[in-house]
C-alpha cells in the first residue's frame, strides 16, 4: 500500500483537526491491529475506548452483516425491529428509565442538558437552568458540551459560549454546595474523569451529591460515555457507588465500533422530551442497534465483566511493579481496565516509543498515560504490553 500517498490525501483534503500518529490501520482482531505495511500492534486504547470488545468482535460483525441484508436505516417516523429491544436491554442493565438514541457522546450529553432545562421550565414551570460541572471534565465538542467541559483549552476561540454553566473543583463537596443557587437545574459529571486524566470520584462525595440533588430538586446527570459498558468491572460505574443517576449518558463502546449515543432517563423525567422537542436523524437505526445488542450478548456470553476485574487486578499489580522500578512514574489510578499512569514527565514521546515497539496507548493531560485494553484482554497480552512499557521506561530514564 502506498502509505505516503494515503497520508498526503489527508494533508490535502481532510480538515486538520487531529494530531495523528503516522500509521494507517487496516485490520483489527481483538486486542491486535495491523498497519498498511503489515506491522502488528497490541491495541491498549482501541478506538478512543470505542472498541471496548476489541476490534471486529465476531458477534458484532455477524450481527451487522445479518442486519445489513434486511434494513440499514429507518427514520424515527416509523418503528424498527431493534430500537425498542436495545432500549429494554440498557434499562434491564441499569435502572428504571427510558432511552433516547443519538450518535455520539456529545449528543447524548446535549440531550441530557436540554432535558434538565425543559423539565424545570416547562413541566415544573420554575426558572431553573444552571448546570454545574466539574473542573477537568470532558463532555464533548459541540458548543454546549465544550461549555459543560470545564477546561478553558477546549473553549478558547469559540465565544460567545451558551450561558448558564458553573464549574467547581472535582471531589470538593463544600465547593459544590456553595455553587448551588435556586437556579441550579442539574449537576453533571463523570465518575472517573477519562480525558481529564483518570481522576476517580470519591464514594463519599458521590453519595453526598446524590443526597444533595434529592434535597434540592436537582437533576443528577452521570456521564458514562467512557466508563460505561463494562470498562470499570461492572456494566456501569454508578453501581459501584451505591447511587442511581437521574440521567446517564452513553456512547463509545456501546456500539461495538458503530456510532451511537444514548441518554438514559429515569422514569420521573422520561417523558419530558416530547415529539418536536428533540430528535436525531440517525438515532437508533437498526444497523447500529444490532451491533449494540451484540455487545451486551458478548459481554454476558464471554463473562467479560469478570475478566475486567481479573485482568484489571493483574495489570495493576504489574504497573505498580513498574512504579517501584521507575522514578518517572508518579501515580497509578483507575478501576478495572480504565487505568491512568501519571508520569513526572510529558508522555507524548513514550506513546511514540511504545508504538515503535508494537504497543498502542494514549496520553492525556500531557502527563497521564491512558491504558484501556479491550474487556477480553488476556494475561499473555498484558505481559507483552508490560514488557514493552518496561523497556520504554528504561530507555527514557537512561536518556
Ligand atoms: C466522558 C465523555 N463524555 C463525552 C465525550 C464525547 O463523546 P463524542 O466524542 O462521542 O461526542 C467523551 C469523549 O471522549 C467522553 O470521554
Amino acid at each position: 500500500m502506498d502509505t505516503k500517498n494515503i497520508i498526503s490525501k489527508y494533508e490535502k483534503f481532510v480538515a486538520p483537526t487531529y494530531t495523528r500518529l503516522p500509521i494507517i490501520l487496516t485490520k483489527g482482531e481483538g486486542s491486535r491491529v495491523w498497519d498498511s505495511e503489515g506491522a502488528e500492534y497490541l491495541d491498549f486504547f482501541p478506538g478512543w475506548a470505542v472498541s471496548g470488545l476489541g476490534h471486529c468482535h465476531p458477534m458484532v460483525v455477524s450481527a451487522i452483516k445479518k442486519q445489513a441484508g434486511s434494513m440499514l436505516h429507518v427514520s424515527n417516523n416509523y418503528y424498527n425491529l431493534l430500537q425498542g429491544e436495545l432500549a429494554a436491554k440498557i434499562v434491564e442493565n441499569s435502572f428504571d428509565s427510558k432511552v433516547f438514541f443519538a450518535n455520539s457522546g456529545a449528543e447524548a450529553n446535549e440531550a441530557a442538558i436540554k432535558l434538565a432545562r425543559r423539565y424545570f421550565q416547562v413541566v415544573k414551570k420554575i426558572d431553573k437552568y444552571e448546570i454545574i460541572t466539574m473542573q477537568n471534565s470532558f463532555h464533548g465538542r459541540t458548543l454546549t458540551t465544550i461549555t459543560a467541559t470545564a477546561q478553558p483549552k477546549y473553549q478558547q476561540g469559540f465565544a460567545p459560549l451558551p450561558g448558564g454553566f458553573k464549574y467547581v473543583p472535582f471531589n470538593d463537596f463544600k465547593a459544590l454546595e456553595a455553587a448551588i443557587t435556586d437556579k441550579t437545574a442539574a449537576i453533571m459529571f463523570e465518575l472517573i474523569q477519562g480525558e481529564g486524566g483518570i481522576n476517580v470520584a470519591d464514594k463519599d462525595y458521590v453519595l453526598k451529591v446524590r443526597k444533595l440533588c434529592n434535597e434540592k430538586d436537582i437533576i443528577l446527570i452521570i456521564d458514562e460515555v467512557q466508563t460505561g459498558i463494562g470498562r470499570t468491572g461492572t456494566m456501569f460505574a454508578f453501581s459501584q457507588y451505591g447511587i442511581i443517576p437521574d440521567v446517564m449518558t452513553l456512547a463509545k463502546s456501546l456500539g461495538g465500533g458503530m456510532p451511537i449515543g444514548a441518554t438514559v432517563i429515569a422514569k420521573k423525567y422520561s417523558d419530558v422530551l416530547q415529539p418536536g422537542t428533540h430528535a436525531s436523524t440517525f438515532g437508533g437505526s437498526p444497523i447500529v442497534c444490532a451491533a449494540a445488542l451484540a455487545v451486551f450478548e458478548a459481554i454476558k456470553k464471554e463473562n467479560l465483566l469478570l475478566n475486567v476485574k481479573k485482568q484489571g487486578d493483574y495489570i495493576k499489580g504489574l504497573l505498580l511493579g513498574l512504579k517501584d522500578k521507575y522514578k518517572l512514574i508518579k501515580e497509578l489510578r483507575g478501576p478495572g481496565l480504565m487505568l491512568g499512569v501519571e508520569l513526572n514527565i510529558e508522555g507524548k514521546q513514550i506513546v511514540r516509543d511504545c508504538m515503535a515497539m508494537g504497543l498502542l496507548i494514549n496520553c492525556t493531560h500531557d502527563t497521564v498515560l491512558r491504558i484501556m485494553p479491550p474487556l477480553g484482554v488476556t494475561a499473555k497480552e498484558i505481559d507483552k504490553a508490560i514488557k514493552i512499557l518496561d523497556e520504554v521506561f528504561k530507555k527514557t530514564e537512561r536518556a
